[in-house]
């Protein structure tokens, strides 16, 4: 959570700050705020401001002319301190002269903040961050990095931050401890942010910074410390990101494109792992066909969507391998018994790579000696250097906070392992396995020609008839479980209406209660063996005066007999509706939430790395 953003170089930066903050917006947009130093004037321009980029830019002004060549910004998700202009970044030594941009959280915040008021230091703001420029400054003694190096061990927590000082106008200093900071290496500039796409129109060649390492940028240089040592030997990276990715390409918001790129996130992540006998090549598990095979148990852990994902991978795995599997939140899992161990493998899902919660999960299984492989759709991310292994999506960049294409690709993925399992195991026959292979290659194909159909249109007018209610319920039975708690989901973050999602069998052991005349209930009905049990169900809230909204199987008429609007899934085997069955749910979560005028890219409170617990 929180972006940050660095530059120093030989243009006039003003612009690449705000337009790189723009493009790590998607990491909180709370408030935000950027300062501008240049030779000579020092302190050139210092703006922060309430509210997401927009209203930075507008609070900025007009560029006049500004020609600082060293500039940092910060894009907030709040942890520490209200949502107001004194919590914003930059934050600054009491004399100004340090200036700090920071993601994440100083654990040890308190006592470093009464040690320093103890010494006369007055705080201008209630944020963890600013205990560092006021460390940096006490530390000062004209070098910026040998400050940052002898500050970076009273830190406590995980960060990653960028500190400039007055007095050297030409130079950053950056660090990060489990926290993403990444290096752009330019012609004559150096960049330093969160995530590559805040500087990837200038220049994809990249250097990863290793946790506790001080790095220090200069227009034509870098230096790393690894403690008291120089890093001699870090290779600069060329990355083949597509720009586009971070545009909307057309679409009124990055939700709706990211779920029409659906049918490419599948194709790339189905790629060339699944051959055409039916076998599934999947090398950087980090485990080897005869080692996978002798797996007894699998763990999945994971947070919201990603968790939604896991679920359905335990009705896949657990169905075509035969292998029992657990999954469990990330933020429960970390503070349970845990009973992983050598033989087991254990699943950390999640699309950034970067969420606190299933890392510190994943760290727990590897302790007690689990084999842990992350499954995240971004390369290089904190999650893939705390595993064993990777299993990764290619979705490409996704920046709306609601998950879509990563979400289904997730699931995607974990067909694929399911499958491979299944052959390992000899829970599926050759023949079995070269069906679902099949089916597998299908899914893509049918979720484009359902996404260029009639059908988005229809349940975008079926979702703004509802526009109004305060309540939904969702219900699904099997693999709809996860589909219905994954549509709940959507509504209510986009939407800000209360949902509630149930096993459909468990709904009158309470939540029918909730049901009154015209209460609206989300069905999950698609095609498969406990289609006539979720018509049961359907009867019984029907019963109650409630208006069901059925999710069906293109071509199933019976349902019309039974719901009062359908939103058609295109037709596929049962156990792939987990697939199939999201896409009218997250149209249905979009056009609900255009209808009440919400803004479905930037939910409020939200942010789409979480990297707090
Ligand atoms: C909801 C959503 C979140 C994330 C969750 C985990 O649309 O996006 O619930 O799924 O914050 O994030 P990752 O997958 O990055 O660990």
């Amino acid at each position: 959570m929180c972006g940050i953003i660095g530059y120093v170089g030989g243009r006039a930066c003003r612009e690449l700050i705000l337009s790189g903050l723009e493009r790590l917006e998607y990491r909180g947009y709370d408030s935000a705020g950027f300062a501008l130093l240049d030779e000579g004037d020092g302190v050139v321009e210092t703006v922060r401001a309430v509210g997401n980029l927009a209203r930075l830019r507008a609070a900025a002004g007009e560029d006049g002319g500004s020609d600082a060549r060293l500039g940092l910004g910060h894009t907030r998700w709040a942890t520490h301190g209200r949502v107001t202009t004194e919590n914003a970044h930059p934050h600054s030594s009491a004399d100004g002269a340090v200036m700090v941009v920071m993601n994440g959280i100083i654990e040890n915040y308190l006592e470093l903040r009464h040690e320093l008021q103890d010494e006369g230091v007055v705080f201008a703001s209630e944020t963890d961050t600013e205990v560092i420029p006021h460390l940096i400054a006490r530390e000062y003694d004209g070098d910026l990095a040998s400050a940052v190096r002898a500050v970076l061990p009273r830190l406590g927590g995980h960060f990653a931050f960028v500190a400039a000082h007055v007095d050297e106008p030409g130079r950053l200093v950056a660090s990060r401890r489990e926290c993403p900071l990444v290096l752009g290496v330019g012609d004559g500039e150096r960049f330093v942010a969160s995530a590559i796409p805040a500087f990837l129109r200038e220049t994809r060649d990249i250097v990863v910074i290793e946790d506790d390492e001080v790095v220090a940028i200069e227009a034509d240089g870098l230096t790393i410390w690894d403690g008291a040592e120089i890093v001699t030997d870090r290779a600069v990276q060329r990355v083949d990101w597509d720009e586009d990715a971070a545009e909307k390409g057309g679409y009124e918001t990055f939700m709706l494109k990211e779920i029409h790129e659906q049918p490419s996130a599948l194709w790339d992540t189905i790629g060339d792992r699944l051959k055409p006998d039916g076998s599934v090549d999947l090398p950087e598990l980090g485990l080897d066909d005869a080692a996978l095979a002798r797996v007894e148990r699998i763990h999945i852990v994971a947070c919201g969507t990603s968790y939604h994902a896991g679920l359905v991978g335990r009705y896949l795995i657990e169905d075509w391998a035969r292998v029992p599997v657990h999954c469990e939140v990330a933020s429960e899992y970390r503070y349970r018994t845990c009973l992983a161990g050598p033989g087991d493998l254990v699943i950390g899902i999640t699309q950034s790579g970067e969420t606190a919660d299933t890392l510190a999960a994943m760290r727990v299984a590897r302790e007690r000696g689990a084999h842990v492989v992350a499954l995240t759709n971004i390369m290089g991310s904190q999650a893939t250097r705390d595993a064993d292994g990777v299993l990764y999506t290619r979705a490409g960049l996704e920046i709306g906070v609601a998950a879509t294409k990563t979400h289904t690709a997730q699931v995607m993925a974990l067909s694929l392992l399911a499958l491979k399992l299944g052959r390992l195991k000899w829970a599926l026959t050759a023949g079995g396995a070269l069906d679902l292979a099949d089916e597998l290659r299908r899914i893509p194909d049918a979720v484009e020609a359902y996404l260029a159909s009639p059908a988005p249109a229809q349940v975008m007018e079926v979702a703004a008839s509802y526009a109004d209610r305060p309540f939904f319920l969702y219900l699904g039975r099997h693999v709809g479980v996860p589909v219905s708690f994954e549509g709940a989901l959507k509504l209510k973050e986009i939407s800000y209406i209360p949902t509630e999602a149930y096993p459909a069998g468990e709904m009158k052991h309470g939540p029918i209660a909730l049901l009154d005349e015209g209460s609206p209930v989300v069905v999950v009905a698609t095609d498969g063996h406990v289609f006539d049990k979720v018509v049961s169900n359907i009867q019984e809230v029907r019963a109650r005066g409630a208006r069901v909204i059925a999710v069906a199987t293109e071509g199933n008429s019976e349902i019309e007999r039974h719901a009062d609007d359908v939103l058609w899934a295109p037709r596929s085997p049962a156990l792939l509706s987990s697939i199939t069955a999201v896409l009218p749910l997250q149209i249905f979560a979009y056009g609900l939430a255009r209808a009440r005028g919400l803004n479905v890219d930037q939910p409020r409170n939200l942010a789409k790395t979480v990297t707090v617990e």
